[in-house]
């Protein structure tokens, strides 16, 4: 089996060039990761060659509006959706926050949805706010011990006038895949429509959503590699049900109708980047294939089976300590459900932990990283936080090795 090269993928990310980052380890990708090269060339070549108003009638602007495009046309390939269900808002919460304004008018007093404890609050807190409008909110909860979602918790939830349920593709905190294509066959089964939070899985292979079958899928490209833009794909059929929110003249523009906010330009320009990126991977490992899809479905599995081998040895040391808590599942380790997002509670405050990890050149966020209800959920505090490591594909085995020494040390 063909196996990473990651000597090539960390040419592709500057940031690993750059002096004031030499020795310092990054196990901060949750919140953000770095950018990969092709980006920024592109946010670049926007703002020194097309920063005009794109789609006019002279050559800096249509080569502007021909790259927006492209970002777009390239993105919904790669995963399998239609090029214009594809859009690009703020951020995640902005998007899911007009998402709830949409579904607000859609749906009537009596209609039901079902939420989840297992959400970063982007997914959660806009929903259960329709709550204020009548909307009956059924709160679908993870296991107190490992943080998991049950189908079969979910299946009894189900019943009844249930119209969306929302849900974590991973969490944020405990790190474990959903089956998500089993959540939605249920949901659909019920009349639901679902939407998916996949803003801790993206990073680890852009997901084949039309394989998924779900109704939304959003996730963020900062920190998938790209600029800071946040990406919702919304099926056609239920995009062309949910009222428009944005200017009267642009209802019928899939692309417009459910992101009011004026485009980031530049930065959906260069999120083309992510896409070079991706087919930059499968040149280099596997050659030529005119299947789009098929191409960002081969270069995730490389990454995830990357990820997998970085993250034994460092599931292996913490759970040989008995000062450490590893939230979620610790026990299963399989190559499809774990993502390297680990967060910890240990018998030192997080953030006293983190911050003593900077002085061993080890980046790593501690906090509640907005998954109030996962924490509080799993019986840990958010106001003290957890810590956590997490890593992605370009992370190598000597830094793992780095930040296993830096927490012996500091834990
Ligand atoms: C799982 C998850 N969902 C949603 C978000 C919100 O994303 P954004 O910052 O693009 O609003 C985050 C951000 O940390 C996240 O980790």
């Amino acid at each position: 089996m063909t196996e990473l090269d990651i000597d090539f993928v960390r040419t592709q990310f500057p940031a690993f060039f750059q002096p004031l980052l030499q020795g310092q380890a990054f196990f901060e990708n949750a919140g953000g990761s770095y950018t990969c090269g092709q980006v920024i060339d592109r946010l670049h070549r926007f703002y020194t060659e097309r920063k005009v108003q794109p789609y006019g009638f002279f050559k800096a602007s249509q080569d502007g509006g021909d790259e927006m495009d492209e970002a777009r046309t390239r993105l919904a390939a790669l995963m399998n959706v239609e090029t214009d269900e594809l859009s690009f808002g703020p951020s995640t919460s902005q998007n899911t926050y007009i998402l709830a304004q949409a579904f607000a008018d859609m749906l009537a007093p009596g209609d039901a949805i079902i939420v989840t404890d297992q959400d970063h609050e982007a997914n959660t807190g806009v929903w259960r706010r329709l709550g204020d409008r009548g909307i009956e909110v059924r709160e679908w909860h993870v296991d107190h011990e490992l943080g998991q979602l049950s189908s079969s918790d979910l299946g009894k939830l189900l019943e009844g006038p249930i119209k969306l349920v929302c849900f974590p593709h991973c969490s944020n905190i405990v790190g474990q895949e959903n089956p998500v294509g089993e959540i939605v066959a249920m949901a659909h089964a019920a009349g639901a429509v679902t939407c998916v939070d996949g803003v801790s899985m993206a990073p680890h292979g852009l997901p084949d959503i039309g394989a998924l079958g779900t109704d939304i899928y959003l996730f963020s490209s900062y920190k998938t590699y790209g600029p800071h833009q946040g990406i919702m794909v919304v099926r056609r059929t239920l995009a062309d049900r949910l009222p428009n929110q944005a200017h009267f003249f642009n209802a019928a523009a899939r692309t417009k109708r459910l992101t009011p906010a004026g485009p980031d330009h530049a930065q959906i320009a260069a999120a083309a980047g992510m896409a070079d990126y991706i087919d930059a991977l499968y040149a280099h490992h596997f050659g030529e294939n005119d299947d789009t899809a098929a191409r960002a479905r081969a270069v995730a599995g490389l990454q995830r089976a990357h990820e997998d081998k970085t993250l034994a040895p460092l599931l292996e040391f913490l759970r040989c300590r008995n000062d450490v808590r590893i939230l979620g599942n610790n026990h299963i380790h399989t190559p499809t459900s774990r993502v390297p997002t680990v967060a910890i509670c240990a018998a030192r405050p997080a953030e006293a932990i983190a911050r003593d990890l900077a002085d061993h050149g080890i980046m790593v966020g501690a906090g509640d990283f907005y998954a109030v209800r996962t924490i509080g959920a799993l019986g840990c505090d958010p106001k003290e936080g957890v810590l956590r490591l997490s890593f992605v594909h370009y992370t190598t085995d000597a830094e793992v090795v780095q930040l296993m020494k830096g927490l012996d040390a500091t834990l």
